[in-house]
């Protein structure tokens, strides 16, 4: 006989209206697919008079969780996000031996661990590829089909919000200001912003793919973070001129037996494929050491894509799949450097001075003759002039960033420093190759 899973789904928002809809006009293809019906016994929400973008039957909604276990559901599905109820309820439905998946990253990134050693204490599937890039597979890629390569680095653009700002701002010279208004009226982006253009999100997404990647036994060594509430129309503009295009890249690095955390705003030359990544759009590089380069890229968000992640999730759990972080072990005496060389190996980096207008072309000639001759290897350089000021922009190798901050407050200069993902660069470099756009 065909065995029928009940389902109970915690929120019935723009997620588990996703996941209600994908469950209604695909039950036929899944249950062919997977030889099993779904049923869903409960939905827990705040609000019972609220207006619902999906029509469902009354009698699921509850508010009170108690409701949902007496059910007694076979998967918990967690459409409800934030810490506190819900970590309470994910850790109650995994003792009660219920599969579990999540959307939830902010859940995920602080105690995907503890969860984790509670679901291999009860044998029951936890699973959460909605939590990272929407619709694409990018976890279950992660856990379950790159088990031989040791997974070296994976980076990519993490938030559609950032991304559809910074695409807006390039393509119609809108201000950071501007753009976020445009994305707010959109939907793209929250009324309270923060936690999309300060990074966290991305941040969040980047350790949860760091916990499966590198397992539980690697510490992170070094970690940053920066939004980009910082990027300015000019900067886009001028860095454009030389070939470079901004994204907030979100990067996990291994290196020996420790790894690196990074979200910053980052050049990208036009030629690399994260540079054609626009709009509300994610994209996920995976560098494995056998496999070499993979790159994913689709929808980050929305009620569809995250939807079928989890609907997908829901079809791996009956088939008794889970997502394991690497189990591997680094002897202590493998190389992984400390936090200082790490920062310093960053190998370019992108300096945008402005100027005062007032300070004149003499200024202007000597931060140039400094960028050519004192302040590193200069890759190229160009110039943006704007009412009140005047912007030199340098791509650099081996710079110190002492050095470009004193020679910065000596000019009178505001100095922007941003990181430079370009491969070329390094050969460049090599054969001293200097390029002027002057
Ligand atoms: N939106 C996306 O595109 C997206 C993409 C990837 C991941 N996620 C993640 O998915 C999760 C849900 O996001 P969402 O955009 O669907 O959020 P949402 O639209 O705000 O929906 C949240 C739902 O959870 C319910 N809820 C919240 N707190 C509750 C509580 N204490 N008790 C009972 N019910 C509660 C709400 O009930 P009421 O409706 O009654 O208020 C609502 O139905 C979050 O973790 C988010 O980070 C979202």
């Amino acid at each position: 006989m065909m065995k029928t899973w009940k389902i109970a789904l915690l929120g019935l928002g723009t997620v588990g209206s996703g996941v209600m809809a994908i469950l209604h006009t695909h039950a036929e293809r899944i249950r062919k697919q997977t030889g099993a019906r779904f049923e869903v016994v409960g939905i827990l929400v705040r609000d019972l008079q609220k207006p619902r973008k999906i029509e469902v039957n009354q009698s699921l909604l509850t508010t009170e969780i108690e409701a949902i276990w007496h059910r007694e559901p076979d998967i918990v599905i967690d459409a409800m996000g934030g810490l506190d109820p819900t970590l309470g309820f994910i850790e109650e439905a995994i003792r009660r031996k219920c599969h579990v998946v999540s959307a939830n990253k902010e859940m995920l990134a602080a105690y995907g661990r503890h969860l984790h050693q509670l679901a291999e204490e009860q044998n029951v599937s936890l699973l959460y590829e909605a939590s990272v890039g929407g619709g694409i597979p990018i976890l279950n890629t992660l856990s379950q089909q790159l088990n031989a390569n040791r997974v070296t680095r994976v980076f990519g653009i993490l938030n559609g919000t950032t991304n559809y700002i910074l695409t807006k701002m390039e393509e119609e010279g809108l201000s950071y200001e501007e753009a976020l208004r445009q994305a707010q009226d959109l939907g793209f982006a929250e009324a309270d912003p923060t936690a999309d253009v300060e990074g966290y999100d991305a941040f969040n997404k980047i350790q949860i793919i760091a916990h499966l990647c590198f397992g539980g036994h690697m510490q992170a060594l070094t970690s940053e973070r920066t939004g980009i509430t910082s990027v300015r129309t000019e900067e886009i503009e001028l860095y454009g001129k030389l070939g470079y295009r901004i994204k907030l890249l979100a990067a996990a690095e291994r290196r020996g037996a420790a790894y690196g955390l990074r979200v910053v705003p980052t050049l990208v030359p036009y030629s690399h494929p994260l540079a054609g990544v626009k709009n509300e759009f994610n994209a996920v590089f995976v560098t494995g050491d056998v496999v070499g380069d993979l790159l994913f890229t689709g929808k980050g968000a929305g009620a569809l894509p995250t939807g079928s992640a989890i609907v997908e999730d829901i079809l791996n759990a009956v088939r008794g799949n889970t997502f394991t972080p690497d189990r591997e072990t680094y002897a202590a005496q493998e190389d992984s450097g400390n936090a200082e060389e790490w920062t310093e190996a960053a190998e370019a980096r992108a300096a945008l001075f402005t100027l005062s207008k007032q300070a004149g072309d003499p200024a202007k000639f000597r931060l140039l003759s400094f960028l050519s001759s004192e302040a590193g290897f200069l890759h190229s350089v160009d110039t943006l002039e704007s009412e009140q000021s005047v912007h030199v922009a340098a791509i650099l190798s081996g710079a110190d960033t002492h050095v470009l901050q004193a020679f910065a407050d000596h000019l009178n200069a505001d100095l922007r420093l941003r990181a430079v993902l370009d491969d070329s660069l390094a050969a460049a470099s090599r054969e001293a190759d200097v390029t002027f756009h002057l």
